[in-house]
């Protein structure tokens, strides 16, 4: 690798909350796609950090607690772990996964309130807000619940109405009641924080204009919601879950999960730093003005990303400081629906979680292995539209595109070497015209690759991979190596000399969406897994005990994933 052009970078995917699972929806939206990127920088020789972590405060997390009969803490401990645990099987390689409720991060997001502050970007406001007298504290929105204002719905929402919509005051709700004890409540004044957005919405303009190579959904959310008037943002919240605000009065309130939770990329950035051995390493990646910041998120995290976080950023680095860089990049996606085969009909439906609609990844993990699911969701990652997750879809796409296509191709290249020519394929004198053209078409197919690969755009270059693979196969086909191998072995050879490069740079351009298969090939390949573009021939490839790489994807484990979404559907319990 190029020594000279490395480039820095530190990605990072949005921090799931610590209160569930995780479903193919949230894959789709940030980790996939940045695991992806990573995989292909690292393999690139960047210097690329992977950040991400849990984010572990919130009512909801509070909620569940409450519900359960436990501590917060007991929630997020318990959720942390089987997160963490998902993510290893699926292969996404962190290079930290930290979680917001450590100590350094609480010391961070205090440190940031307290230059935010500095720079005269806090103040102070009361509101109303809902009070509980039994319970003696104020509560959040989501424990509120009464009759909607609007259509007279009895089990209405502290903030939304599920019934017609509307959205209000929780103070508007008829006869309001606490959700978990049934009381009544009241309004009563509180007093909170606020980040002065408006402050930076000058800023913030200028320097969302200037970024060409944001995707243009991205861009024009946010420049809209500048255009739109940005307005105070309360920080602080009525709850003791969180991380305490370092203020006199304010003991029995906390920090808001949003003003907290992106703090924790910074947090879990110095965790690694730390780990390594290099405690200020993390400066490197966060203040270093030619590092790349990309947040890879789903689309309803974009206004956090793309304003907020930022807003954050610069008024923090007014103190003298080193500088906080601003994200290179937001890579935010769409959503990801479902399909449930009903009496034979295809149905796209909405996911949901409540009602258990959901392809949660330790269970698709549990019937398929990573490689294929990676597979597939790499195919239809949500870039630019919202996509549908069809368990025929996913059969369909790895039996004719990952075996069909890229699997095939491995695997006769393989055994054809190994079964006639004793696993050798020794470098030819010289290459003739058929390969020399075979290798130019792959350059193009690769700088192809990389051109979108480098724009952050995995699904854009997924369709390249399939490229390379429809290629390498039309070479066999052509060169027919199963005819010439008696009446021209030399030729032969040369061919599976040919074969074998090209399988290299497949492997090469594999390796981010199928990391496991492509380590396992190398258990019986040895070759450079390498680009034809970089490529320098080598004296010889060599295979030993081949194995497919891929297995079949049976209509009978499709029914039973299918099956089970099915169930969901009608509300019927697990069989
Ligand atoms: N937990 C949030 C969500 O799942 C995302 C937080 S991203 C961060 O929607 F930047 F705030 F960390
Ligand atoms: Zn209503």
């Amino acid at each position: 690798m190029n020594e000279a052009k490395r480039e820095r970078y530190l990605v990072t995917s949005a921090l799931p909350y610590a209160n569930g699972a995780l479903h193919v929806g949230q894959i789709v939206g940030a980790y996939l796609p940045a695991d992806i990127f990573v995989r292909y920088l690292r393999a690139r020789g960047e210097d690329v950090v992977y950040i991400c972590g849990t984010d572990e405060h919130g009512v909801p997390i509070t909620l569940t607690a409450e519900r359960e009969g436990k501590s917060p803490r007991e929630v997020v401990d318990y959720w942390y772990a089987h997160i963490k645990n998902t993510f290893g099987r699926l292969g996404i390689s962190f290079d930290n996964f930290s979680r917001t409720s450590t100590e350094l991060h609480a010391k961070n997001t205090q440190l940031f309130y307290q230059k935010l502050k500095e720079g005269g970007y806090i103040s102070e406001a009361e509101s109303k807000q809902m009070y509980s007298p039994t319970e003696g504290r104020f509560l959040p929105d989501r424990y509120v619940e009464g009759t909607c204002p609007v259509c007279g719905y009895k089990e209405a929402r502290g903030d939304q109405c599920d019934n017609c919509g509307s959205w209000y005051e929780a103070y508007e709700l008829i006869e309001p009641h606490s959700k978990i004890t049934g009381g009544p409540v009241e309004v009563r004044e509180t007093t909170h924080l606020y980040l002065d957005l408006p402050k930076f919405s000058e800023r913030l303009r200028n320097w969302i204009s200037g970024q060409e190579h944001w995707r243009n959904s991205v861009k024009n959310f946010a420049l809209g919601m500048i255009e739109g008037g940005l307005e105070k943002r309360p920080i602080t919240r009525d709850i003791l879950w969180g991380v305490p605000v370092p203020e006199p009065s304010f003991e029995d309130k906390r920090f808001y999960v949003w003003f907290d939770a992106p703090i924790g990329y910074v947090s879990s950035t110095q965790e690694w730093a730390e780990m390594v051995g290099e405690p200020d390493l993390w400066r490197e990646y966060w203040q270093e003005p030619n590092a790349k910041l990309v947040h890879f998120v789903g689309k309803d995290n974009t206004v956090f990303h793309t304003v907020v976080w930022p807003a954050m950023l610069m008024g923090v680095a007014e103190d003298g400081d080193e500088p906080y860089i601003l994200p290179y990049d937001v890579p935010a996606n769409e959503f990801m629906n479902l399909e449930v085969v009903v009496d034979g009909e295809r149905r796209a439906v909405q996911m949901s979680t409540s009602r258990n609609l959901a392809v949660w990844v330790h269970e698709a993990l549990d019937r398929f292995p990573a490689d294929p699911l990676r597979f597939y969701l790499a195919s239809i990652l949500p870039e630019t539209a919202d996509v549908v997750f069809s368990w025929r879809e996913f059969q369909a796409r790895v039996n004719s595109d990952l075996i069909g296509n890229l699997g095939n191709y491995i695997n006769r290249t393989l055994s054809f070497t190994e079964r006639y020519f004793g696993g050798e394929a020794p470098r030819p004198q010289e290459l003739p015209e058929e390969v020399r053209e075979v290798f130019e078409d792959f350059k193009e197919i690769e700088g192809r690759y990389e051109k979108r690969m480098l724009a952050r755009r995995p699904r854009e270059a997924f369709s390249e991979l399939l490229a390379l693979g429809r290629r390498a196969n039309q070479f066999f086909d052509a060169s027919a190596p199963w005819k010439s191998r008696k009446e021209d072995p030399e030729k032969t050879k040369t061919t599976l000399y040919a074969c074998s490069a090209l399988l290299g740079s497949i492997a090469y351009h594999a390796a981010p969406y199928v990391p496991e298969a492509i380590e396992r090939l190398q258990e019986f390949f040895t070759g450079p897994i390498e680009r034809i573009s970089d490529l320098k021939l080598p004296e010889e490839y060599r295979v030993t005990g081949a194995r497919p790489l891929f297995a079949r994807i049976e209509d009978k484990e499709v029914a039973a994933a299918e099956e089970q979404l099915l169930r969901a559907l009608r509300g019927e319990p697990e069989g």
